[in-house]
């Protein structure tokens, strides 16, 4: 396995640290690189660095305490206009998501993912807040930065979860 697959983890304390604007460019090249749905390159992504944005966004979605410490969001979006039916953009953006994780991970950054839809609630406090474009619908906001804390990683394999056919 990777060792970024195996390394990887959801970070929530940051860091008082800017990310290197070529590393953030990595980790959205390794976005793009995602497969999608008849190759639609449904995503958009959104870079969010205003600290009140980041502080209140928890106000928007109740389980994104992190991004008071995070220097940086990534919401990604998936574009109604490129791609239907919305689970092939659900889909699409959570394969640049991982994709996304995973890279952070080799740049020396950690994550943390974080789900705006399906809840139609959600969908609709950040449609607002960001003035997102009808045809836009936002799906996760990643938050990204340094890591401010360390755990012990995880190691779920588990054969009972495989069935074969042969
Ligand atoms: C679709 C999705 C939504 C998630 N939403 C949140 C969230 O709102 N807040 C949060 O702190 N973590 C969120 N997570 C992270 C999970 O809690 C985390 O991946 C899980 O607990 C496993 O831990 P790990 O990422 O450290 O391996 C989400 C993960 C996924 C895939």
């Amino acid at each position: 396995m990777l060792k970024e697959i195996h390394q990887r983890q959801s970070i929530r304390k940051y860091q008082k640290k800017e990310i290197e604007p070529k590393k953030l460019q990595e980790v959205l090249k390794a976005a793009m690189n995602a497969p999608t749905a008849r190759n639609a390159q449904s995503w958009r992504f959104m870079v969010i660095t205003n600290r009140e944005a980041l502080n209140s966004m928890s106000n928007l979605q109740p389980y994104t305490n992190m991004m008071k410490t995070a220097p940086c969001a990534i919401m990604v979006l998936g574009d109604r206009n490129a791609s239907q039916p919305d689970e092939y953009l659900y889909c699409d953006c959570s394969a640049a998501i991982e994709n996304m994780c995973i890279e952070a991970v080799n740049q020396g950054l950690g994550t943390c993912w974080c789900a705006i839809g399906p809840s139609p609630e959600r969908i609709q406090n950040f449609k607002e807040y960001y003035h997102i474009e009808e045809h836009l619908l936002p799906i996760a906001v990643v938050a990204i930065g340094y890591p401010d804390e360390t755990k012990p990683l995880a190691d779920r394999f588990d054969e009972k979860k495989i069935s074969y056919f042969r």
